[in-house]
């Protein structure tokens, strides 16, 4: 667990807000009611994390979004202060980055354990760069391992965009949308489309590579438009670090040595049924 929590600590404890986020971006969503983070968010949030901000800002160097957020509402009336421009949108990321940042690293986990000659292909490339922590900057000298992130995505991370509404009567593809009607793209409609996939259901790891242009467009991941995903960076960003330094650290493999079943379970996201894994550290 040591080396588990090092790479974690490592990959997402820096990021934005502080490392209280890294051990709630691995998956541990459940946990937090238990944790009573989500029944008292307004405490938590402000004592740990909001307060300590406000005792060490230098404001002309803010650090990270919350000094920004600080700043920001200094220039708004008092009433609106504290719950409507920062705890508001810590509970904005909170909600919407936590979710699908932890399925994502697990159905990355979970491929892997089902690919091992894949986990190895990715192990073999990052480890010509002879370091010991894998960085973003490295992300244009690992073609391999930035193609299975794509194919992950593609083969198993559907998501919905937020619904819009039709401005007006319109007909697409043969069907007749009425103004003021709900419309909302799921990504695994793309993702899945055989008329322009080659063999769409199945897992394919150096399909992307050299990012081949249709591709690229179609992997519609964070939405798109005005409204698209606001931690796009941010998770690609940790996206890329958690999954390289997981394969630099550890094996991963099914703990019954079986193939895990890989079919997802659809909710508002594509979700893995249960299973569980073995991490071995790499030596
Ligand atoms: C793999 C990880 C993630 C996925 C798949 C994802 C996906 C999405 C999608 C599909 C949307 C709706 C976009 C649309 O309607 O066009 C969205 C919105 C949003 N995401 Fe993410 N997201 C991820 C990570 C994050 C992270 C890490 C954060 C913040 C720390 C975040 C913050 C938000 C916010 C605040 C919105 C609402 C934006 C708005 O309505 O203006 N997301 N995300």
């Amino acid at each position: 667990m040591d080396g588990l929590f090092e790479v974690l600590s490592k990959t997402q404890g820096k990021p934005l807000l502080n490392s209280h986020l890294f051990g709630l971006f691995f998956g541990l969503y459940h946990k937090l009611t238990g944790l009573k983070i989500l029944n008292k968010p307004y405490r938590i949030i402000k004592n740990k994390l909001v307060d300590p901000h406000y005792q060490t800002i230098d404001r002309k160097k803010p650090r990270d979004t919350i000094d920004e957020l600080i700043l920001l509402n200094e220039s708004y009336p008092p009433e609106q202060q504290f719950e409507h421009n920062i705890l508001a949108p810590i509970l904005d990321f909170f909600n919407a980055g936590l979710n699908s940042t932890s399925i994502l690293m697990e159905w990355f986990l979970l491929i892997m354990a089902n690919h091992p000659e894949v986990q190895e292909k990715i192990y073999s490339e990052i480890s010509k760069l002879d370091k010991n922590f894998i960085s973003i900057k490295n992300r244009y000298e690992t073609p391999f391992l930035n193609s299975v992130l794509y194919e992950v995505i593609r083969y198993r991370i559907g998501t919905s965009t937020a619904p819009r509404v039709a401005k007006e009567d319109i007909e697409v593809d043969g069907y007749f949308i009425p103004k003021g009607a709900a419309v909302a793209i799921i990504t695994s409609s793309i993702f899945m489309d055989e008329d322009y996939w080659e063999d769409p259901q199945q897992f394919k790891p150096d399909r992307f590579i050299g990012e081949p242009k249709g591709h690229m467009e179609r992997i519609l991941l964070y939405g798109i438009g005005k409204r698209q995903c606001v931690g796009k960076n941010l998770s690609n960003d940790i996206n890329y670090l958690f999954c390289s330094n997981m394969i630099l650290n550890f094996k991963i493999r099914s703990s019954t040595n079986q193939i895990i079943d890989d079919s997802p379970n659809f909710r508002l996201n594509s979700i893995p049924k249960s299973h569980s894994l073995v991490l071995e550290k790499r030596l």
